[in-house]
């Protein structure tokens, strides 16, 4: 049975790394991009959430912000979340790539938390520089539309987040690539994988000859090189995988 495999292979792992996208999240009521109900089924990602477009018109991201951010900002952990930090506490997990900017992972417990896709909690005023809770501007979204600077009245207000179109954070793919090299074991949570280069993660822990979970509600590009596959939903696979593991392991 898949889940026993998997918590075998969890058991063992000292340095497993895990990789997760939207999926984890989805149980904590942020939707995905993709698949069932995903983001990108209603608004077309490239005019909302790429760098130029936010440049020409930010009010375009914002009054999609502006919907969404309720539930974001309302969101909490699941139990997908903090079984990956129960399994780095007991010595299996070394690290949490995400490609989410929800901050989840740190909520839960996860202590090294590497996020390639940068943090939606903040936000940066193009002009001046200076840096605001996304909750306070949340609150200004009503009455400002696009949200301006609460300092220099700009109206620049960026996310923290990559767009499309913005380099990434080079240290953060950086480390990425590294942990997934050194890895004994590459958890794979939650994601379509057709975003590079956060996709090349499982890829680089393959090649290194690295085996591999995957957990995600519907099949994935990489399906044919996991060790193991389970199509479900990460908030009940995961604790149980964790669950068997730390019994497993005396944990
Ligand atoms: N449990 C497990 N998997 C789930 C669940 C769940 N409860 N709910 C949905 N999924 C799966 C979906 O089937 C889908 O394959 O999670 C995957 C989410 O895929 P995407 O929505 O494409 O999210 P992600 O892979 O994180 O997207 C990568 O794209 O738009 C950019 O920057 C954005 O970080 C994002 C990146
Ligand atoms: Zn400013």
């Amino acid at each position: 049975m898949s889940i026993a495999r998997a918590a075998e292979l969890v058991a063992r792992a000292r340095r497993g790394v895990a990789l997760t996208g939207a999926g984890i999240s989805a149980e904590s009521g942020i939707p995905t991009f993709r698949g069932e109900g995903g983001l990108w089924r209603q608004y077309d990602p490239v005019k909302v959430a790429t760098l130029e477009n936010f440049l020409e018109d930010p009010a375009q991201y914002w009054r999609v912000a502006r919907e969404r951010g309720p539930a974001v900002l309302a969101a909490r952990p699941n139990a997908g979340h903090v079984a990956l930090a129960e399994l780095e506490a007991s010595g299996h997990i070394a690290a949490v790539v995400t490609q989410n900017t929800d901050g989840l992972h740190r909520d839960a417990g996860s202590r090294r938390v590497i996020e390639l896709h940068g943090t939606g909690r903040t936000v940066q005023c193009l002009d001046c520089g200076v840096v605001e809770s996304r909750g306070d501007v949340q609150a200004r979204l009503a009455d400002e539309m696009p949200p301006r600077c609460a300092v220099c009245g700009g109206t620049f207000m960026k996310p923290t987040v990559v767009f499309f179109g913005e380099q990434m954070p080079a240290d953060a793919v950086a480390q990425a690539f590294e942990l997934a090299r050194d890895a004994d074991l590459m958890l794979v949570v939650g994601s379509s994988l057709v975003v590079y280069p956060a996709a090349e993660v499982p890829l680089v822990a393959a090649r290194a000859g690295v085996p591999i979970v995957l957990i995600n509600a519907e099949p994935t590009p990489i399906d044919d090189l996991a060790d193991v596959v389970i199509h479900g939903r990460s908030g009940e696979v995961l604790p149980e995988i964790a669950r068997l593991a730390l019994v497993a392991s005396g944990g």
